[in-house]
C-alpha cells in the first residue's frame, strides 16, 4: 500500500469495542454514499471522478499546456477556496515539476497584494486562468476586472483572448458569459462535484497541467484511492479506519483536530485539508475544528500548547517515507555543537526522529495521534491522498449527522457584504 495509516498512539482513546459498536454506523455511512441515497446525493461526482476523467479531457489540457508553455512567461491562476487550495497544495508540494511560474491572485482583497502582482506583471507574458464554479465569486471577480484592464493597455484584443482561460460551469454564472461574448477558451466544472471537491476536475488539471505538472499521475493515484477506499470493509479501509478514529475521538472530547507535517512544501495540503473538513463538518453545531502546523518549526512555537495546553486536542501526522532529496549532515572535527552523533546521516532521518518524539511525547501527554505516511512526494500519491481525505470526509460527515457536500453557512457573511457593498 502506498499510503500507511498508523493508529498505534490511539491506545487506550480508541478501543476495538468502540469501533466494533460504530461498524453498523460506518455500513451504513458506506451504503449511503455508494448508493446515493444520502444526505447531499446530488453532489458526489467525486466519488467516481478519478475513473471517469475522460482521456480526451487530458490530452486536451496537455497539449494546450504546451502551447501555454511556449508563449507564456508565467500563469496567474485566479480563485478562491475549492477553486484554489487544490491548485496550490499541489503545485507547492511538487516544485520539481513546476515549468512555468504561477502566481495567485483572486483569493483575498488585499490591494497591497494585488499591485504587487502588477508589478510583477509589467513586461512579462502571462497566461491568466479564471476559475469560479459560480462565477459570482467577489474575490476572483474583481482580481479579473483589475488584471483584464492592466493586460489590456499592453495586449491587442485578439493577444488578450489567446491569454485568457476560464474554468466554469457549464451554462450559469457571470464568467460563463463573459466567456461566451470574449470568445475565451473555456473548460466546465461538472454540476454534481462541489468546490472543495473539484481538484481532479478542470479546476485542478487545467492550471496544473498548464504549469508542468504530471496530471496523468495525479488522476492514477486518485484511481488508486477509488480503488483501496471503495472497500467497505473497515479492516482493510484506512480512509474508513481515519474517519472512525477521529469521530471516535470527538465523541470523547477532542474537538481540535491538528494537521502535522514536517515538510513545510506540505503547507497548502493542510490549507485543503481544512477547507475539506471545515467546511464538510461544521454544522447544525457539530464539528471538529481542523488545524495546521509544521514540524519542527511549530514544535518551537505551538510544542508547548500541544503537551500541555488544554486536554481537547488529537493530531494526524502526515509524513514521507522516501524524500526526493535527501542530505548528509557534514562532521566537525572538533564536534563544536554536539551534532557528531547523526553526522553522515540523512537530514530526513534527525527529521523522522523528530516525529518519532513528537507523537510519543504528544501521546503521553494526553494528545492522542495517528500517522498518515505516503511513501513518496509525487503526484501519483498527492492523487490517492486527496481522495483518501475525500472519501473520509464523506463517512465523517454521515456519522456526524450532517450533509457534507454543502456549506450554507458561508452565505451570512456574503449577504451582509453585498448589502454593505449596495450589490443586488
Ligand atoms: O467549497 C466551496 O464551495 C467554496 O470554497 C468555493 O469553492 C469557493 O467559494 C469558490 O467558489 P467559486 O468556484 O464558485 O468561485
Amino acid at each position: 500500500m502506498s499510503i500507511q495509516l498508523n493508529r498505534d498512539n490511539l491506545r487506550g482513546f480508541v478501543t476495538p469495542a468502540d469501533l466494533k459498536k460504530i461498524l453498523p454506523r460506518i455500513h451504513k455511512a458506506h451504503d449511503d454514499l455508494h448508493q446515493k441515497k444520502g444526505k447531499g446525493q446530488d453532489c458526489l461526482g467525486w466519488l467516481d471522478l478519478p475513473s471517469k476523467v475522460p482521456e480526451a479531457l487530458v490530452e486536451e489540457i496537455e497539449e494546450l499546456g504546451q502551447k501555454v508553455r511556449r508563449g507564456s512567461d508565467c500563469l496567474i491562476s485566479l480563485g478562491i477556496g475549492g477553486s484554489y487550495l487544490g491548485i496550490r497544495s499541489t503545485e507547492e508540494f511538487l516544485p520539481e515539476q513546476v515549468l512555468l511560474p504561477i502566481r495567485y491572485a483572486g483569493h483575498h482583497m488585499s490591494s497591497d497584494d494585488l499591485a504587487g502582482l502588477l508589478k510583477y506583471l509589467e513586461g512579462k507574458k502571462p497566461t491568466v486562468v479564471v476559475i469560479s464554479k459560480s462565477g459570482t465569486t467577489t474575490e476572483p471577480a474583481l482580481a479579473f476586472r483589475v488584471i483584464k484592464e492592466f493586460l489590456a493597455k499592453r495586449f491587442s484584443p485578439a493577444e488578450l483572448k489567446e491569454r485568457i482561460i476560464c474554468v466554469t460551469d457549464e451554462k450559469k454564472g457571470a464568467l460563463k458569459k463573459f466567456a461566451e461574448t470574449a470568445g475565451y477558451r473555456t473548460f466546465v466544472i461538472p454540476d454534481d462535484v462541489g468546490g472543495r471537491f473539484s481538484v481532479l476536475t478542470p479546476v485542478g488539471l487545467v492550471p496544473l497541467s498548464l504549469i508542468g505538472i504530471d496530471i496523468q499521475a495525479l488522476i492514477e493515484g486518485a484511481r488508486q484511492g477509488q480503488k483501496e477506499y471503495g472497500d467497505p470493509d473497515l479492516e482493510k479501509n484506512l480512509a474508513y479506519q481515519y474517519a472512525a478514529s477521529r469521530y471516535l475521538l470527538y465523541q470523547k472530547g477532542k474537538l481540535i483536530e491538528v494537521l502535522a507535517s514536517f515538510y513545510p512544501n506540505m503547507f497548502y495540503i493542510a490549507e485543503w485539508w481544512k477547507q475539506m473538513f471545515g467546511e464538510s463538518d461544521g454544522k447544525n453545531g457539530q464539528g471538529i475544528f481542523p488545524a495546521s502546523v509544521i514540524y519542527s518549526t511549530d514544535l518551537h512555537s505551538m510544542g508547548q500548547l500541544l503537551q500541555d495546553g488544554m486536554r481537547v486536542i488529537f493530531e494526524t501526522f502526515l509524513l514521507i517515507e522516501k524524500v526526493n532529496n535527501d542530505i548528509v549532515i557534514p562532521r566537525y572535527s572538533n564536534d563544536i555543537d554536539g551534532f557528531n552523533c547523526v553526522a553522515g546521516k540523512g537530514l530526513d532521518y534527525v527529521n523522522k526522529q523528530a516525529y518519532e518524539a513528537a507523537a510519543a511525547a504528544h501521546y503521553e501527554g494526553d494528545v492522542p495521534n495517528m500517522t498518515i505516511t505516503l511513501e513518496r512526494a509525487d503526484a501519483f500519491h498527492i492523487g490517492q491522498l486527496y481522495y483518501f481525505f475525500e472519501k473520509a470526509v464523506g463517512i465523517s460527515g454521515y456519522l456526524l449527522g450532517v450533509n457534507p457536500f454543502d456549506q450554507p453557512g458561508v452565505e451570512a457573511y456574503k449577504e451582509k457584504m453585498f448589502k454593505l457593498l449596495g450589490k443586488s
